[in-house]
């Protein structure tokens, strides 16, 4: 009926969130979800940095502030970036965001423009493609294997795109698919971008959520040409709803992002910013972040062993060292099919086709949340998930 902009009429509300609408029944057994586990949130120590702030700065808390966010946590996070290799040279690289996906949001903004081309891997995060879609841009998603994007297609797909505005990644446990992009894949990739003289988006929510193996190098720790932008967050390692991220990237590009800010929201909430940074500072955040590991190290682990043991041997699972996801692939037949029966026997997974450039596109593979449901629906979920499954599949 009214007129919608281009940018923003052939948008569709995210398929997970319409499948989360579903999952508030209380019978539902939910593993399509993507949220922390709720026994993972520091509840106490959150309410007690809240009276403390209202006790002792208030007016800091409640007033307009800077677009580019809290100094003492923007030093901070510098700080905790140094020690991972990723060098800032000033502090001018730097902007405190609403969570990673607003970094998603102002790099295409910033860098994108209408009919240019952003390149990611194929399957990606929903809410980044959304975001890069709502800029009126040609998303090109290029395959992966285990070690993570395929380099040639990449390359193809830069030759084949010449106005590529950047690459978007997610190296670590990648949502969805859990899958952890190798050292020489990441050197590889970098390497394209400074050929074909993009830029690259590395998003790394999950990357203190490792709980097994070891940490693999950003890519942002190799980069000498500027071309990495680092998207990072405190919504899997604090709380999501604070709204807390940031970008770490060359400063003539956080000095757009700052003007792209300061026209949406003017800056990120000062209070939760304020809460975050007393939260890191003056509780251990290395015993919290630990403590965070042995939940999902646990629940990965549980939901695993219950598919090796349960679930016809045709379906494939990948294993992730860390994150929330698991990513299951079907031997042959409907996505649609099992996902319908799943959810007709109040299992919910989501399929992959919400995760794929092109959403028409046929699929067999499906996301699997371990971090929400408690270990007693893992099992049982998996129990309903091998029935249906065995009902399909024979072995
Ligand atoms: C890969 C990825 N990037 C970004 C986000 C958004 O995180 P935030 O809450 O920091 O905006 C998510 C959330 O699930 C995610 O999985």
């Amino acid at each position: 009926m009214f007129a919608f902009s281009d940018r923003i009429k052939t948008l569709q509300p995210s398929a997970i969130r319409e499948i989360l609408k579903f999952t508030s029944y209380p019978d539902v057994i939910s593993f399509a979800g993507g949220n922390p586990a709720p026994e993972a949130f520091p509840v106490d120590k959150i309410k007690a940095i809240m009276n403390e702030i209202m006790d002792k700065d208030p007016i800091t808390a409640l007033q307009y502030s800077v677009s580019e966010g809290y100094t003492p946590l923007r030093d901070w996070i510098k700080g905790d970036l140094n020690k991972k290799g990723i060098f800032n040279w000033s502090r001018d690289d730097l902007i405190i965001t609403a969570g990673a996906q607003q970094c998603m949001e102002m790099t295409a903004k910033v860098l994108c423009n209408e009919g240019e081309t952003i390149i990611c891997e194929e399957p990606s995060f929903i809410g980044s493609l959304n975001s890069f879609r709502s800029y009126n841009s040609k998303l090109v998603g290029v395959p992966m294997d285990d070690e993570g994007i395929d380099p040639e297609k990449l390359e193809q797909a830069l030759k084949d795109n010449p106005r590529t505005a950047f690459i978007y990644l997610i190296p670590n446990f990648q949502n969805p698919t859990g899958r952890t992009m190798s050292f020489e894949r990441r050197k590889q990739v970098l390497a394209l971008a400074y050929k074909y003289k993009t830029h690259i988006i590395e998003d790394n929510p999950y990357g203190d959520l490792r709980f097994s193996g070891d940490d693999v190098p950003a890519i942002r720790t190799m980069d000498t040409e500027g071309r990495v932008i680092y998207a990072g967050t405190f919504s899997k390692t604090v709380a999501p709803g604070l709204r807390v991220g940031y970008m770490c990237a060359e400063k003539s590009i956080i000095a757009k992002a700052t003007c792209a800010l300061q026209v949406s929201t003017v800056h990120t909430s000062i209070l939760s910013q304020m809460i975050v940074h007393r939260f890191v500072t003056e509780y251990d955040f290395n015993e919290h972040l630990e403590g965070l590991r042995k939940i999902y190290g646990h629940k990965c682990d549980l939901m695993l062993t219950n598919l090796k043991l349960k679930m016809p041997q045709s379906i494939k699972f990948t294993e992730p060292d860390g994150g929330l996801f698991i990513w299951g692939t079907l031997p042959d037949g409907d996505m649609d099919y099992f996902v319908k029966k799943a959810i007709d026997r109040k299992v919910a997974i989501v399929t992959g086709k919400a995760f794929l450039v092109d959403e028409r596109k046929p699929t067999l593979s499906f996301r699997l949340n371990y971090s929400t449901p408690t270990d007693a629906q893992i099992e049982s979920g998996v129990d309903t998930l091998a029935d249906v499954a065995k009902s399909i599949y024979k072995a």
